[in-house]
């Protein structure tokens, strides 16, 4: 497997942007980045500072599940201090942020699927997960994690067989982790400065959603809801229209796919 380093200078060195990933923290191993960044975080670290590692041995998923980051893959994390009416919109910056960097760098498409996963051909490979600290009404800090399946062998993982892909597994080549990082840096950045507007970020998210006018199964918390996922609304939220006619809003939630 090609063996790129993540050193913080391999990183920084043409690095197109301002702040963010201009002070990187490395780990060849570590067991989450997100922990760490959480960390740095809680004591000031400087916004844009990103945390990322070879290879993580408890890495972090969303609703508590645990993430595979072998070597070969990212791993990353980014410390930022959104405004509250900014905080909804990272998961949509992200989300389009691997998208268009996937596509720059090795030219295969991607789509989004809500909340917070990138498929290619109906497969995952990038998880998303955003967590915040609240200090009374104001955001305290948000930690953006990405874990994207670069160079991994999908095959050589029979737990995830079914569900994810790798760049590898979609091109035939392996890719540069390298040339992605300073590429999504470079996105995120880019979105997270057009924030004002959000309006355009909301629009673009929304589009690229392969969710919306499918039939779905949401499991959101204890309760399972089933219906055609209408829209989504510029919180975030899944706007589902159940079989009874009702429309109802929901903020998280694991959504399957109803084929029949
Ligand atoms: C999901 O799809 O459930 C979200 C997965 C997020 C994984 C990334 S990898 C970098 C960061 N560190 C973690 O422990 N998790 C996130």
């Amino acid at each position: 497997m090609m063996e790129d380093s993540l050193s913080p200078a391999s990183i920084t060195n043409s690095l197109d942007t301002r702040f963010i990933g201009q002070r990187v923290i490395y780990y060849p191993r570590l067991t989450s980045t997100m922990d760490m960044a959480r960390r740095e975080a809680q004591q000031g670290a400087a916004e844009g500072t990103i945390v990322v590692a070879d290879e993580q041995t408890a890495g972090k998923g969303r609703l508590q599940r645990d993430w595979l980051s072998p070597k070969g893959s990212i791993a990353l994390s980014i410390i930022l201090y959104p405004s509250l009416l900014h905080l909804p919109f990272l998961i949509m910056i992200a989300s389009l942020a691997v998208v268009h960097s996937i596509e720059t760098v090795t030219g295969l498409k991607s789509q989004v699927k809500w909340p917070n996963d990138v498929l290619i051909n109906s497969r995952k490979v990038c998880g998303i997960l955003i967590e915040s600290e609240m200090r009374g009404d104001r955001v305290d800090y948000a930690v953006i994690g990405i874990g994207l399946n670069v160079n991994l062998r999908i095959s050589d993982y029979p737990e995830i067989l079914s569900i994810a892909t790798s760049l590898y597994d979609e091109l035939g080549e392996e890719v540069s982790r390298l040339s992605l990082i300073q590429r999504l840096l470079a996105e995120i950045e880019r979105l997270y400065l057009s924030l004002p507007a959000a309006e355009s970020v909301y629009q673009e998210w929304r589009d690229r959603l392969v969710t919306l006018g499918k039939k779905v199964r949401v499991k959101s918390g204890e309760n399972m809801y089933e219906g055609i996922a209408e829209s989504v609304t510029s919180d975030g939220s899944l706007l589902l229209r159940q079989l009874d006619g009702s429309l109802t809003g929901m903020v998280a939630g694991d959504v399957t796919l109803v084929v029949n």
